[in-house]
């Protein structure tokens, strides 16, 4: 056996593990269609939704299996916008920015946010809990303003409410990881 061909092993084995087996499995059937390359996007979406975002080894991880260069992975991870090229909290709260709720105090609710959590908009707090975000109308105008945290919604929400609206997700955060510490 070549040096090469030893080399390139040990680079797809630490690809495969970077990925994971499903993911690895997942890319071996894409690379089974006429146009491989093509499947890069909806290789990049299952990373995402494994890992929750596309880390720099996860590029390269898929650019060696799927044998696409690394600055295409690259570029188009980093082109649109749904791709996340950073971690994100374990919570996300999403702050509807839509006209009703901007009228009825959005702007207001968000501050307080930012000011409890000290980040700003796309960035997550440091102990990892929260991420903040913000979107157009969220569906749900009759109870502007309108926070979303995961999938729950928080409606009619005044700055006043938002430590401890917090404070509950901060609780949860704390009791998940202590029950992932706690021995079965
Ligand atoms: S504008 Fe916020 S829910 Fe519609």
């Amino acid at each position: 056996m070549s040096e090469c061909t030893d080399n390139w092993s040990a680079v797809e084995a630490a690809a495969r593990m970077v990925l994971g087996a499903p993911i690895a499995a997942f890319i071996d059937d894409c690379r089974q269609q006429p146009n491989s390359q093509s499947q890069l996007i909806a290789v990049l979406h299952k990373v995402q939704s494994q890992y929750g975002y596309l880390a720099d080894t996860h590029l390269d991880a898929v650019a060696q299996l799927l044998q696409v260069p690394a600055a295409k992975v690259a570029g188009v991870a980093s082109f649109y916008h749904f791709f996340r090229l950073k971690p994100r909290g374990k919570f996300i709260i999403n702050v509807c920015l839509g006209t009703a709720c901007y009228v009825k105090g959005a702007e207001r609710v968000a501050q307080k946010i930012i000011d409890e959590l000290g980040i700003t908009w796309g960035e997550t707090s440091k102990d990892g809990v929260f991420t903040l975000e913000g979107s157009r109308c969220l569906g749900t105008c009759g109870l502007a303003p309108v926070v979303m945290i995961d999938d729950a919604v928080h409606g009619t929400v005044t700055p006043d409410q938002v430590p401890a609206m917090l404070e509950k997700y901060l609780e949860k955060a704390k009791r998940d990881s202590v029950g992932q510490t706690r021995p079965a």
